[in-house]
């Protein structure tokens, strides 16, 4: 298999907090709202011979790996095998409003968030990843079907826009905008929702990305990006038990 031109790092407190009981605590008024997209390349997911990814033929409750919208900025793609929450209100930690309108696809299960984990920006690299999908119980929270980030154990719900369940991060995973075409079962990135960490990701790992990366982590990804299982990235997946 050729792998991806995509490189991802680790790094390793805080309060619990959920953005949806924090909003609850603030006026309407005083919260911004982000209700549009950001629009980044619309980029067509490929599988690793090259060929458009189909929907059907992604492995229900495992964890893919794919650049979005950057070269080194890793994202999650993760069919979870049954609908997802619709129209999730979220907030994040600057206090932006926005909707996470629920997965694509026949069953409306199919997500994609960013891999950058919102509290230190935890990322998979090719050596090792603490944040990953959990379709088995946590082993801190005990529950199942999560992003657990292993750090310090903030763990998201990708079935509810990646809100946060527990742990130190203040903010959803920012959610990529997927597009299902149902003609040809094809799958495509369009743009990103909520609390996008990619400048402070570029800034405090500059020179980890440029070796990585070899100077292109900056680069948007264009046209297309090859998705790949996580177990064919990462030697380690940390547990985390
Ligand atoms: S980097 Fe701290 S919980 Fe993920």
């Amino acid at each position: 298999m050729q792998r991806r031109d995509f490189l991802f790092g680790c790094a390793a407190a805080a309060a619990i907090a959920d953005p949806v009981l924090h909003a609850e605590h603030a006026s309407a008024a005083q919260r911004p709202s982000a209700e549009r997209p950001h629009e980044w390349s619309r980029a067509r997911l490929l599988d690793t011979d090259g060929e458009p990814l189909k929907a059907s033929s992604i492995e229900p409750r495992k964890a893919l790996l794919f650049a979005y919208p950057f070269v080194g900025t890793p994202a999650f793609l993760i069919d979870l095998d049954k609908p997802t929450q619709r129209s999730v209100q979220l907030e994040t930690q600057d206090d932006e409003r926005y909707t996470w309108e629920g997965g694509v696809g026949p069953k409306r299960s199919i997500v994609a968030f960013s891999a950058i984990c919102a509290h230190k920006m935890a990322y998979p690299t090719r050596e090792i990843t603490f944040i990953n999908y959990r379709d088995e119980p946590s082993a801190v929270t005990r529950r199942a079907h999560v992003i657990h980030c292993c750090s310090e154990h903030s763990e998201y719900d990708p079935a509810a826009g990646a809100r946060v369940l527990a742990g130190p991060a203040t903010q959803p995973l920012a959610a990529i905008v997927l597009e299902h075409d149902a003609h040809d079962d094809s799958l495509h990135a369009v743009g990103t929702r909520g609390g996008e960490l990619f400048d402070s990701f570029f800034e405090r790992f500059a020179m980890k990305l440029s070796l990585e990366h070899g100077g292109a982590e900056h680069r948007p990804v264009g046209a297309s990006t090859t998705v790949v299982p996580i177990e064919r990235y990462c030697r380690q997946l940390m547990r985390c038990n």
